[in-house]
């Protein structure tokens, strides 16, 4: 059933697509290249703007940067990354104190422009630059983080200094630019994972000390299936900000300045202080924080039957405390569940669309691909996905 999966390209096949458009598009050959890596959150789901744990793995699903510096004080980037809006390309000017440069359309663009503008390493020449990725846009996989550490990275590639910066400033600076320029008011858990990322391994992620912790994830027999349900709602951008109010709202009533430092004991205790949609949510993001360090500790001892039940604690607390499922997601988790050798299976991500995350034995790939593939309404697509590397510059 091999050919049900989705083929995951190879970073060197984007970079000469990228290479090939660059050279059309600018008329010369391009100099400095990099490549950012989405991710897929194995469970942590909403905790990171509650200073909650996550932990998250970089995925071989990239987004690649060509392009070189020129003496203009323009930026001129062309993207060949489907599913964005149009036009597919920019142009803009090396901001400056005098001249800030500021969100617009097309919506792709603001992330590289939400980057240019703050960008830490120093003061920036004009440049043309090609884009093209393997992050599918939409599926909850951290598109726009791959832009953003990519357009990082590729800059620091550009300029040939990173300036002392440290990772932790270079995920804070790409969370800025989703927050200003994409208007997304996100955790940052996808920056960081896109810049922290190591092959074979998932990052414990604590994002009120930004503290990381990388554990093993290299079982031959055990493997990572996302599975996009190709299916987005477009509540999800509204929803994300409620939730972010309802939990920070939830923490103020309880007298704590995030829920990270609340217990389920507490929350009891409050529950008549608490609106039923409140004490719900809170009661997802106290469970999640805790399920996700057992769940770290019980990857770390090759625990997968535990890790998969608490991947499937938090889908379900998700879908009926949390209210991000969706009527797709439920079917992919519930058919993944019915197969033999399934450990767990959940949504990942914001939610309302997107993709699900699913840690099985490998031999039973192919009977999960075709009894999802049979029992969910609409058309999946399948990545059977190994821990990949974070961001970093490339050679041309
Ligand atoms: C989106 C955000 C992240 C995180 C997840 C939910 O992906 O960008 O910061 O909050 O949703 O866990």
């Amino acid at each position: 059933m091999a050919d049900l999966q989705s083929p995951i390209p190879l970073v060197e096949d984007l970079v000469k697509q990228a290479v090939i458009s660059f050279k059309g598009k600018f008329g010369c050959e391009p100099t400095t290249a990099a490549c950012a890596p989405g991710r897929v959150n194995l469970i942590g789901e909403h905790t990171d703007y509650n200073d909650g744990f996550v932990f998250p793995m970089a995925l071989p699903l990239v987004t690649v940067i060509v392009g070189k510096k020129t003496e203009s004080q323009q930026c001129r980037v062309l993207t060949l990354t489907e599913g964005v809006d149009d036009p597919n390309y920019v142009e803009f000017p090396v901001p400056s104190e005098t001249s800030p440069l500021a969100p617009g359309t097309p919506k792709w663009a603001n992330y590289v422009k939400g980057v240019v503008a703050n960008y830490k390493g120093g003061s920036l020449p004009g440049f043309d630059c090609v884009i093209v990725s393997s992050v599918p846009v939409g599926g909850g996989v951290s598109s726009s983080a791959a832009i953003e550490v990519g357009t990082y990275t590729f800059l620091d590639q550009l300029t040939g200094s990173e300036n002392g910066i440290s990772k932790n400033e270079k995920a804070l600076a790409c969370q800025k630019a989703e927050h200003v320029f994409a208007g997304a008011p996100c955790g940052i858990m996808d920056q960081f994972i896109s810049i922290m990322g190591e092959t074979n391994h998932a990052l414990l992620i604590d994002c009120r000390s930004l503290d990381c912790r990388l554990v093993p994830l290299k079982d031959p027999n055990v493997v990572i299936l996302v599975t996009n349900s190709n299916v987005k709602h477009n509540i999800e951008a509204s929803e994300y900000s409620t939730r972010r109010a309802q939990c920070e709202n939830g923490a103020k009533v309880m007298g704590l300045t995030s829920l990270r430092d609340a217990n389920e004991k507490q929350l009891e205790e409050h529950k008549s202080n608490l609106d039923d949609v409140t004490y719900r949510r809170a009661r997802h993001v106290i469970g999640e924080i805790k399920r996700t360090e057992e769940a770290a500790n019980a990857l770390e001892n090759n625990n997968y039957k535990l890790f998969g039940e608490l991947m499937v604690q938090s889908h379900n607390s998700l879908r009926d405390d949390f209210e991000v499922s969706c009527t797709e997601l439920d079917q992919l988790v519930e058919a993944a569940m019915e197969v033999e050798g399934v450990y767990g299976s959940r949504m990942t991500g914001g939610g309302f669309g997107g993709c699900t995350v699913t840690l099985l034995k490998r031999d039973a790939v192919p009977a999960a691909l075709q009894h999802i593939k049979k029992r969910y309404s609409g058309t999946p697509t399948f990545y059977v996905c190994a821990a990949s590397q974070a961001a970093h510059g490339l050679t041309l």
